[in-house]
């Protein structure tokens, strides 16, 4: 892993969007693989200014997100739909039709996951792919377990994913307890990774990603096994890394 530590989030939202921005003016037809927190917040902002500036064009762009919550109506502002248009489709020239995410309100969970691997198959996979870290090491939604998942599925959230984001709900209630979410082997089939996590709250995660035994117990882990991946870290979140 390809580790660079910064002083600031802006600094790493700007470095981190600079391999993006790359990645869409060496291959403007790309497929990028997105994710939704507050961690990407400030590189979204720069793709979306690179954008206005003229500099980039997302018009040729397909995106596939991490996840998605389940029984959430795309209208509420929590949805990651709702969260990718207000922090960066709606900034960019992205075509509608490009835009991937789970359908976490779909009738038939099962036909919804096997028909987004498909439609990522066929999109020719994920050039490069975005990832936050949970403080429990998940990445997407894919939750400490006994073993690596391969394709999406449908994921019981764990206590501390639910502690980590209610808050952003007005009440604890309506935080959904399921979500679809990308498996490990659709992130491990990215051609490249971009992994981005700031605050000592992720100091523990990243350690135990970085300098932990490979295992599912921190699914981000499987990470060590991947060819191309640029780790961004502030202070903060590379704290305990030797
Ligand atoms: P955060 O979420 O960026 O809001 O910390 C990251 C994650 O849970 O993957």
């Amino acid at each position: 892993m390809d580790v660079r530590i910064y002083q600031t989030a802006a600094e790493i939202g700007e470095a981190a969007g600079e391999v993006f921005v790359q990645q869409i003016l060496d291959k403007p037809d790309c497929v990028l693989g997105l994710a939704t927190g507050v961690t990407p917040i400030p590189m979204y902002t720069y793709i979306g200014n690179q954008c206005n500036a003229g500099r980039v064009s997302l018009k040729k762009v397909t995106t596939f997100n991490l996840d998605e919550y389940c029984n959430l109506p795309v209208t509420h502002r929590e949805s990651y739909y709702a969260f990718m248009h207000r922090n960066l489709f709606d900034h960019t020239d992205i075509l509608e039709e490009n835009v991937h995410l789970l359908n976490g309100n779909a009738d038939d969970f099962d036909a919804e996951c096997e028909a987004y691997e498909k439609a990522m198959a066929a999109a020719g996979g994920v050039d490069l792919q975005l990832l936050g870290i949970g403080t429990n090491g998940h990445i997407g939604f894919n939750e400490p377990s006994d073993e690596f998942s391969d394709g999406p599925f449908k994921v019981k959230l764990t206590e501390s994913t639910i502690t980590s984001n209610k808050i952003y709900f007005d009440t604890e209630d309506e935080m959904p307890r399921y979500a679809l979410t990308m498996g490990i082997g659709d992130i491990m089939r990215a051609k490249k990774i971009v992994f981005i996590a700031t605050g000592e709250g992720k100091a523990k995660a990243v350690y135990d990603m970085i300098e932990g035994p490979v295992s599912p117990k921190c699914p981000a882990s499987i990470l060590q096994n991947h060819k191309d991946v640029i780790v961004f870290l502030d202070k903060g979140a590379a704290k305990l890394l030797k």
